[in-house]
Formats: structure tokens, sequence, C-alpha cells
């Protein structure tokens, strides 16, 4: 990779909608306006090569010890280069650095975020708070997205059950 990752700056609103709708189009991500990137800018990075906005990923924090990676999304001639994983591990280490440990995204690259260290959980363990953009989702309520979650301080799987459980029980 010979660009950088960056944090967005809000002149790259336009860049980093047009990378998520194109796959939009495709069905392969839901497509965002542009009030909602201008809205979330802060959440996002971005990898620049030659003056070019190439890929995008975002970093949304839900709760104490909760974050998702969203709308993470290489130039289609572009991908393969390893631009995707480092867009994702940048925003795992922002997430380190907030001193968030848990983070999870819905997706339908599951072997992608598997090479990643994240590993496929029940839906059902996320709190309900994660779902308040999805009543606008074409797909809602049938979500057909994988949920997956990687737990940054190396805890087991049965630790992060129990600490997905009380986030959803204390969302209640
Ligand atoms: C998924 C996506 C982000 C991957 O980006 P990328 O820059 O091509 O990924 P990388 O080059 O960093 O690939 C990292 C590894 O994952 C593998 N990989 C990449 N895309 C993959 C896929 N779709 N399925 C399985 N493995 C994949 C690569 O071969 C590479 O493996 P290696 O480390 O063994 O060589 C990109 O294809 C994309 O934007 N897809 C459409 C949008 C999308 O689905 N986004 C996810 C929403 S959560």
């Amino acid at each position: 990779m010979k660009g950088k990752i960056r944090k967005a700056r809000i002149k790259d609103a336009e860049a980093i909608q047009f990378l998520i709708n194109e796959y939009a189009k495709l069905g392969l991500m839901l497509p965002r306006t542009i009030h909602s990137i201008y809205e979330n800018i802060r959440d996002f990075w971005v990898y620049e090569e030659d003056g070019k906005i190439l890929g995008t990923c975002a970093l949304t924090v839900f709760w104490e010890n909760l974050a998702e990676v969203r709308s993470l999304a290489v130039s289609q001639e572009h991908t393969r280069r390893g631009i995707g994983s480092s867009l994702v591990k940048t925003a795992l280490k922002e997430a380190q650095e907030l001193g968030i440990n848990r983070v999870f995204t819905l997706t339908y690259q599951v072997d992608f975020f598997k090479k990643l260290g994240f590993r496929v959980i029940d839906k059902e363990l996320l709190p309900q708070k994660i779902w308040r953009d999805c009543i606008n989702c074409v797909k809602f309520p049938n979500c057909d997205e994988t949920a997956m979650e990687i737990n940054l301080d190396g805890e087991g799987e049965n630790e992060t059950g129990r600490t997905a459980e009380n986030h959803k029980a204390g969302d209640r």
C-alpha cells in the first residue's frame, strides 16, 4: 500500500458516500445518506492514495465496552491489496485506545473478518440499541447479515457471551 490511512475530514464525505453506495447498489451494504456521513464523520477512517479516497471504515461506539466496525468499503478496482484489513486494524486500535475491548460487525464478509480474528456470534447477544439504525433498512426485520465479534483483551468465548448477556439485560 503506497497510500495512507487517516481520520476522515469533512471534505471526504462525498467520496465516502460514493464508495458505500456503489456496494449498496449491489445489495452488499446499506446505503448511507450524506447527512448521516456528515453527522458521523468523526467515526470514519479513510485510505487515501494519490489524492483519491480508495477505502473507508467507521468505528461507532455503542456502550461502555462495545463498538461496531461498520461502513467498510474498498474501491472495487483496489480490493485484495490489504486496504480493507488495514482499515479494520486501524479501527480496532482506535477502540483499544478508547478502552473498548469488544468490537462487533454485521456483515456478509464472514471469511474476511475471520482472518482478522472475529468470530461468529448469535445476534441475540447484541444489545437492542444496536438495532436503532435497522428500522430504516429495506431488509428490516429479516436481517440476513452475520453478527461477528472480536474480543481485544483476549478473553474467552464464555466470558464474552456473559458480557453480551449483561449488556442485553441492562438495555431493557
Ligand atoms: C470486504 C472488503 C472490505 C475486503 O477489502 P480488501 O481490501 O479486498 O481486503 P484485504 O486485501 O485487506 O484482504 C485481507 C484478507 O482477506 C481476504 N479477503 C478479502 N476479501 C475477501 C472476501 N470477500 N472473502 C474472503 N476473503 C477475503 C484476502 O484475500 C486477504 O487474505 P490474506 O490475508 O490471506 O491474503 C472489500 O472487498 C469490500 O469493500 N467489499 C464490499 C463491501 C463489504 O462487503 N464490506 C463489508 C461490510 S461489513
